[in-house]
């Protein structure tokens, strides 16, 4: 498609490219939205810059890409209950930061959500960046063997490493966040170790590190192998790109085709994000 009232500029040979020309913060005309929404599929992550945005301004932007996704244990903003609040203070110098390893968002739920809007409000001098990994590719360059055996495989996902009770000692180390872990976290979905995204129709890799817990009908030690010989080509860097936040950027990312690891190096700094996700469909 040519950009007619946007620019596009590709970050990384991967996936990841920069939008100029949109501003967020009034409503989109349907041509604008046309090519945003294609600039999406295009690129699997998109990123605006200098965006000035209220939670109602990201919400309405959010909704013009469909409802928005149930958010589970993580305690919204009070007026907000589509926004999470992703904070880590100053004071917080733990090993441990919300969303700092290779994930999808929520790929535990039986329709996870096929977006997230993520808008930097506050971000450290340095450090802090966000990678963004193209499912894609990962399942594009996997060799002919390892496709075949990834076509027949069905992926267990739960929330119990990040939210069962066993994870609470993680998130009250983060001051400016409430998550509420409990039991249902040990409830398991089965989702296609390859999927076929309903809107481009190509096929993409569904593993992470966080959710992806193990392979039906493989051993415990089988299907940990399996999934770490999968998520590590998958984490490879040139399957990756980096978004270095300024402060008003807000990335918009596929979790179809796209995980993501919140990158952990700014201690002593805070870093504010506001996360909105849009709901998705059963992966088939
Ligand atoms: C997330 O995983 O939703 C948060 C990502 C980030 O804070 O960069």
């Amino acid at each position: 498609m040519a950009y007619e009232t946007i620019e596009v500029r590709p970050i990384a040979g991967a996936l990841g490219a920069e939008i100029s020309g949109a501003d967020l913060s009034a409503p989109l005309g349907n041509q604008v939205f046309a090519e945003i929404h294609q600039a999406f599929l295009d690129h699997q992550v998109i990123f605006f810059r200098d965006q000035t945005l209220t939670p109602d301004q990201q919400k309405a932007f959010t909704r013009r890409f469909g409802p928005f996704g149930e958010t589970p244990f993580v305690t919204t903003l009070d007026d907000h209950p589509e926004i999470i609040e992703v904070v880590k203070q100053p004071g917080d110098r733990t090993a441990y930061n919300f969303g700092g390893n290779w994930h999808s968002d929520f790929s535990f739920q039986p329709q996870p959500p096929m977006a997230t809007l993520l808008y930097s409000r506050e971000v450290p001098p340095y450090g802090g960046d966000t990678l963004f990994a193209n499912m894609y590719l990962a399942y594009e360059t996997l060799t002919p063997g390892m496709k075949r055996i990834a076509d027949d495989l069905i992926g267990v996902h739960s929330a119990r490493r990040s939210y069962s009770p066993a994870a609470q000692y993680q998130h009250d180390q983060l001051s400016g966040m409430e998550v509420k872990t409990d039991d249902s976290a040990y409830a398991t979905v089965e989702h296609p170790v390859v999927r076929t995204h309903p809107e481009t129709g190509r096929k993409a890799l569904f593993v992470n590190r966080v959710y992806t817990v193990g392979l039906k009908d493989f051993s415990k030690t089988e299907g940990a192998a399996l999934l770490d010989l999968l998520c590590r080509h998958a984490e490879r860097p040139e399957l990756t790109c980096r978004f270095n936040w300024t402060e008003g950027a807000l990335a918009l990312w596929d979790n179809r085709c796209v995980q993501h690891f919140a990158v952990n190096d700014y201690d002593g700094y805070r870093r504010v994000m506001h996360r909105t996700t849009v709901a998705g469909e059963r992966p088939v």
